[in-house]
């Protein structure tokens, strides 16, 4: 296909076509004060090991300064002509202080650069979403305090299965939002080694301190093997499959809202600030901020495959392909941002409908299991035994379109005569619920008593 707008932008031949291929500052100016901060670092320590002179280095600390002022102030004028971030700050150094720019880039290339700006920039990333994930655990906790008694039906397979407690179900995410947050703490670990003082991929027979940029850069340790330190996106492939996992919990809990709020369940309703209407059905209030979170896993996905791909079969060192790994990056960030924001929200705005969850709590025969119970802890009958006597039971309750609790004394005794009417008690969705005090179970109490533990382990919040 010819496209006039193509063929007029690359008019110019070749090298339009390369410019427009080549280029990356148009994303990774994202990297703009990484690369300020990488270079401020790496100059002193040229400075400190007598690589440059003193001069040389105050002329190039104090070009820095004001294009890190430019840079905050959002007035750097970066040029595509230039190709990326790093070159666009070497040349505006080199207008701003003239020849002791050029030598900035001694014992460094474009290869270790790009790798320490990228990895300050994911380990910055995961410090803000580390906070953000903790604000969308602080509003669950909060909800699963004040729902730590409301009733409602368990499933498995969506069938209704035992009762259960909204605080319960509510602090299962909890949890998993504290397992996403120690994945992103585990990959910034490993991240957190510096590849500056690799140069391009051997290393430089300049006298450098590594120890003294990475300490700088508040990395942890250089990192060990120079061309490991060029040609190493582990760190983004961590990120972006932390990102991913974090995305599939946020689906799941955006997918049970969407069914919560449907009509047939209706378990929850949420404000107009998270629902929309129909333009056409009046009746309709939409969940379009759940679907959306449900949805946007999907680019994140993508994103993970999209850069395991471009690693894949890259052959030592740095690789030009390796440009394309910061857009993926970038994108999952803003794309979690704004689902864990939407999330927070959604979250704080639900209002449960308790009367309507406890109802739908014993449809179904969710106290079936209680019935079983019953009758081993009373009657001395082994389990697998108690679990036939029940499934009787519940035949009969099915055959008769009744409750289990709607069921009369007698009916269970023909099932089992030892049945006594202290079974009653069991039946009960509540009763049912606050029987499950063991450890991790979801009785009111043990909410009460998770929500509270909660609050230390990821709120950091003193008991
Ligand atoms: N813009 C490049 C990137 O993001 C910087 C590294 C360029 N290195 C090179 N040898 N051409 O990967």
């Amino acid at each position: 296909m010819t496209s006039k707008m193509w063929g007029g932008r690359f008019g110019a031949g070749p090298t339009a076509i390369m410019e427009e291929i080549n280029t990356s500052v148009g994303f990774d100016q994202r990297l703009a004060k990484q690369d300020v901060r990488g270079s401020r670092a790496h100059c002193a320590m040229l400075v400190a090991q007598g690589i440059i002179s003193k001069e040389d280095g105050e002329a190039i600390q104090g070009g820095l300064t004001r294009i890190e002022k430019d840079i905050s102030a959002g007035a750097f004028v970066f040029k595509r002509s230039l190709e990326d971030v790093h070159m666009n700050i070497e040349s505006r150094l080199a207008d701003l202080i003239g020849a002791p720019a050029g030598r900035l880039h001694t014992a460094r290339s474009r290869n270790d650069q790009v790798a320490t700006d990228f990895r300050m920039w994911v380990r910055a990333a995961i410090d803000t979403l580390d906070v953000e994930i903790k604000k969308l655990q602080a509003v669950l906790i909060d909800k699963a305090q004040a729902e730590a008694a409301t009733i409602m039906p368990g499933f498995t397979h969506l069938q209704a299965a035992q009762p259960v407690t909204f605080g319960h179900h509510l602090l299962a995410y909890v949890e998993m939002f504290g397992r996403d947050r120690g994945r992103f703490m585990d990959a910034r670990r490993r991240l957190n080694e510096c590849p500056l003082g690799a140069g391009a991929i051997a290393g430089t027979s300049f006298p450098v301190n590594r120890a003294l940029t990475a300490e700088k850069l508040d990395f942890d340790r250089p990192m060990a093997n120079s061309m490991d330190a060029v040609s190493d996106r582990d760190f983004a492939l961590e990120f972006l499959a932390a990102a991913s996992i974090l995305a599939v919990h946020m689906s799941r809990i955006a997918e049970e809202m969407v069914i919560w709020a449907s009509a047939q369940f209706g378990f929850i309703k949420f404000t107009d600030a998270f629902s929309t209407g129909s333009s056409m059905m009046p009746q309709k209030r939409n969940p379009d901020a759940a679907e959306l979170v449900r949805a946007k896993a999907g680019r994140i996905f993508g994103n993970l495959f999209g850069l395991l791909t471009v690693m894949k079969g890259l052959p030592l060192t740095y690789s030009k392909d390796m440009q394309e790994d910061k857009e993926a990056v970038f994108a999952t960030f803003d794309t979690l941002e704004l689902c864990l924001a939407a999330m927070t929200g959604m979250v704080k705005d639900i209002k449960p409908d308790a009367a309507r969850m406890k109802a739908s709590a014993s449809a179904g025969f969710t106290t079936a299991t209680d019935i079983a119970d019953w009758v081993t802890q009373n009657l001395n009958v082994p389990f697998r035994e108690s679990h036939h006597i029940t499934g009787r039971i519940v035949k009969m309750a099915e055959g008769k379109g009744c409750e289990l609790a709607e069921l009369t004394l007698e009916d269970m005794q023909l099932v089992e005569p030892r049945i006594t009417q202290d079974i009653f008690r069991v039946l009960t969705p509540e009763a049912s619920a606050a029987s499950r005090t063991s450890f991790g179970g979801t009785a009111p109490a043990n909410v009460t008593a998770q929500v509270k533990a909660a609050r230390e382990r990821f709120l950091g919040e003193k008991p």
